[in-house]
């Protein structure tokens, strides 16, 4: 190591290539050293593209410099590779969601715990200071006492082979897109909530859910719903309704580095828009994993702890509005 942790990426996918991969490359703290697919001719284009080596699946496991794997691999095999990748010693940046179930997530920080070593999902939007700045509105009482949350994010349909309409690769939309509003109501109304309903629109033919709505209550009393689907137009937003006022966050999941965010605030007398600078998630999701490699936080570590509860009452929070769900 040279101060900086040397990732390998396992599989060729989509998001990998625009955006986590260049956000590896742009990181200081970080550098790609080698990138796998299951076919070789895919994996010498990538690499060729990002200036690394090329590997089979297996053969980046043995890599010697590889400090740290990202695995943007469809959502069921994030576990068992996952595994893998911690019995060979590596640290883990897992895709969203970590696994398909809440007993698969435990198993996967168990695995980390084991091997003592670093295991964080890459929900990048954790990353862009705007929720933060959200928060701090609501501290200072910009909308009174919170009411109900309502998220959504939905997007239109995937073209046909798509891996998120195939139910054996961890597809459907509460897995895909139904799992940003959940983590952003945990974010903001804290991880005690408790899904109260939920319903979810199945594709007969593709045996998947390709739109879904949910309705939880916080400790506090507070109401939040996440809306989620392959079905509509493009939405990424989310409100947070109080007694004296409420904030829309728009392009709350997704937002391109360059997009100034626009927080709205609407009270009884007056609308306010706050404009932000442009924050790169997948940068900021990146270094904040390679910073915490290089000074030795592990999942035993404490201030871990917390990031890896969310991401397993995600994952409970999942399995109970497929249980909930008309
Ligand atoms: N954080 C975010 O903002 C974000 C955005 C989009 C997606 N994601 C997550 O990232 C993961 C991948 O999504 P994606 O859109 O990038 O998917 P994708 O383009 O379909 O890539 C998945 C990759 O997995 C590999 N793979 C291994 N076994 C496979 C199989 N049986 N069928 C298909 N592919 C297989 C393939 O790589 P090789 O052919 O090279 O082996 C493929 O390129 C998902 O978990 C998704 O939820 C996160």
């Amino acid at each position: 190591m040279d101060g900086r942790i040397r990732f390998g990426v396992l599989g060729c996918s989509s998001v990998a290539r625009r955006r986590t991969m260049p956000a590896i490359a742009a990181c200081p703290e970080a550098t790609l050293s080698v990138v796998a697919s299951r076919d070789p001719e895919k994996a010498k284009a990538f690499a060729a593209e990002f200036g690394c080596a090329a590997a089979g699946y297996d053969e980046l496991l043995e890599h010697d410099d590889v400090d740290a794997v990202y695995l943007p691999l469809p959502t069921a095999l994030h576990g068992p590779w996952g595994a893998k990748v911690l019995a060979a010693g590596k640290h883990l940046l897992v895709e969203k969601p970590a696994a398909t179930s809440a007993d698969e997530t435990r198993e996967l920080v168990r695995a980390a715990t084991g091997a003592d070593r670093l295991l964080r999902e890459n929900f990048t939007f954790l990353h862009h200071p705007q929720h933060a700045r959200v928060a701090q509105l609501v501290a200072d009482g910009r909308i009174g006492e919170p009411r109900t949350f309502t998220g959504e994010f939905c997007f239109p349909p995937l073209p046909d082979g798509d891996i998120r309409y195939v139910p054996q690769l961890g597809g459907g939309a509460l897995l895909d897109a139904g799992v940003y509003p959940l983590r952003a109501a945990q974010l903001l109304l804290g991880d005690d909530l408790r899904v109260v309903g939920g319903a979810l629109r199945m594709d007969p033919q593709r045996g998947v859910d390709v739109a879904g709505q949910a309705l939880l209550v916080s400790a506090g009393g507070v109401f939040a719903s996440a809306q989620f689907g392959f079905q509509h137009a493009y939405g990424s937003r989310y409100t947070l309704w109080g007694s004296a006022g409420r904030i829309v966050v728009d392009r709350a999941f997704t937002p391109q580095a360059t997009w100034p965010p626009v927080l709205r605030i609407e009270r009884q007398d007056h609308v306010e828009e706050l404009t932000l600078p442009p924050a790169h998630q997948f940068l900021g999701a990146v270094a904040s994993f390679a910073a915490a490699a290089l000074a030795g936080r592990t999942a035993r570590h404490p201030a871990e702890q917390a990031g890896l509860a969310s991401m397993v009452r995600t994952a409970e929070l999942v399995d109970a509005v497929r249980h909930a769900a008309v």
